[in-house]
């Protein structure tokens, strides 16, 4: 008799990757064969298994967490980029975690949001031109960019530095996609984008040590994030301790800036597909926040802009894919996992399965209606993951997201340049497709 192990199903991918060429479609259709079942996916050489069942996803991310690590053939090309701190696994991600959360509480994230807003309303002020079209993610990450650079590194930082980093770190999260998609393929095997990301890598330290150096240098008084690092570690000195900060900060900076970026890009095609939806939205912000600058006293009376958005993050979570390696054989969902295999969870597909979600392809921000959560599987939803990695960001971007949406539909009215709801593109986050382009029109 077949064992369990040999009797797992396995269902095709790469060859729906080259047929089809779109590789949502090839990933909705393992989904939809898979079913909530775990499978494994034909990927030529390397056969994951996946995992999207709520059950089978509590148990990896939290249940037996401590048996599946951040590491492997996924993570391996962003080494150099993410380096051994808080999206690392193990002792080095422990330390970083203990010391880097308590930034990042809700009571913490509420006394840095009134300076998050001021900043935000200067910069929608400064980059938006009404009435010309300009690229969506760019336009987002223009705003989103600079606004995590400054909570993160305070006035430490010049805007000349900004400006270099900002297009370093699109190129190193974007550069190692297609080794996302094809993670088999060695290292040591040049790929396109290999020596770009090079590039950025050496950009990005160029202007992130210097600052650190400068921090040692001071009474750091400060509560922006490096200065918290430097004086958390004031135990790890030399080129080590440098190092240990380094990866901190630049893990944190692309976790916060990439995923915010592709989440918000989303909000404006959706708006576009949806004028039912836009027209609430747009009926509450005036409502609620009319002619003023959009402050956090604003957040809580605008209950269907939190709905839209905790939807958008339903169908289009930036952070699509979670790869992990399994170290002692388990079995999950009756399905004999091996030790050493990887382990694949999406949020994209567990937000879809039609078990937990009614008409799961259908944008409907009544879902998040309160109430709502407690009819739900707690592992249906989770954008931001859970148990022990959970997003450290969370409550940041709870804040960031509406002020920036708001901020924008007070002064403007998007229009989308495209006929049709756009095809997800799955690079290091969930992205658009390239080129899409928008303009907001001023209201009066
Ligand atoms: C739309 C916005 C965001 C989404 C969808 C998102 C999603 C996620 C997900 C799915 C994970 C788990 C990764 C894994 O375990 O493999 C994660 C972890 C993390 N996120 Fe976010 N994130 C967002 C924004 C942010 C922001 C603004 C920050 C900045 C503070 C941030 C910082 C982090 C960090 C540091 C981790 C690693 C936590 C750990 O492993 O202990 N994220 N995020």
């Amino acid at each position: 008799m077949a064992d369990i192990a040999t009797a797992t199903r396995t269902v095709p991918f790469l060859t729906r990757l080259t047929r089809h060429r779109v590789p949502v479609h090839a990933l909705e259709a393992a989904g939809a064969e898979a079913a909530g079942r775990v499978v494994r996916l034909n990927m030529g050489p390397f056969r994951p298994y996946l995992v999207t069942h709520p059950d089978h996803v509590e148990q990896v991310l939290t249940g037996n967490q401590a048996n599946y690590l951040r590491e492997g053939m996924f993570w391996d090309p962003l080494a150099p980029l993410l380096g051994e701190g808080i999206l690392s696994d193990g002792e080095n991600w422990a330390e970083s975690r203990r010391i880097l959360q308590p930034l990042f509480t809700a009571r913490h994230v509420n006394a840095m949001a009134e300076n998050m807003a001021r900043i935000m309303d200067e910069l929608i002020d400064t980059t938006i031109v009404p009435g010309q079209p300009f690229d969506v993610a760019k336009g987002m990450s223009a705003i989103v960019h600079p606004v995590i650079v400054r909570l993160f590194f305070g006035a430490k930082i010049s805007v000349e530095d900004i400006n270099r980093l900002v297009p370093a770190y699109d190129v190193a999260v974007t550069a190692k996609a297609l080794r996302v998609v094809l993670p088999f393929v060695p290292e040591q095997v040049p790929m396109p984008g290999d020596r770009a990301f090079r590039r950025a890598i050496k950009a990005i330290d160029e202007v992130v040590y210097p600052r650190i150096a400068e921090a040692r240098g001071q009474e750091q008084e400060g509560d922006d994030v490096v200065s918290r690092l430097v004086r958390a570690r004031t135990q790890d000195g030399g080129a080590d301790g440098d190092r240990l900060i380094r990866d901190d900060l630049v893990a944190m900076h692309g976790a916060s800036t990439e995923t915010s970026t592709t989440a918000l890009s989303w909000v404006w095609p959706v708006l576009q597909a949806h004028p039912e939806i836009a027209a609430k939205v747009y009926d509450e912000v005036d409502r609620v926040v009319g002619d003023d600058p959009v402050g956090i006293d604003h957040l809580p009376r605008m209950p269907y802009l939190k709905m839209f958005v905790s939807e958008l993050m339903r169908l289009y979570p930036s952070g699509w894919i979670l790869p992990r390696t399994a170290i002692a054989t388990d079995v999950i969902g009756g399905v004999t996992v091996e030790a050493g295999s990887t382990v694949i969870l999406s949020p994209y597909l567990t937000h879809r399965l039609a078990e937990f979600w009614d008409r799961p392809t259908t944008f409907d921000p009544e879902r998040f209606a309160p109430g709502g959560d407690a009819r739900r599987h707690r592992y249906a939803y989770w954008p931001f993951a859970a148990g022990p990695h959970v997003c450290l960001g969370q409550h940041l971007f709870a804040m960031e997201a509406p002020l920036l949406i708001a901020g924008i539909l007070r002064r403007y009215r998007p229009h989308v340049h495209l006929d049709q709801p756009p095809v997800p593109r799955l690079a290091a986050s969930l992205r658009p497709p390239r080129g899409l382009t928008m303009t907001l029109e001023a209201r009066r």
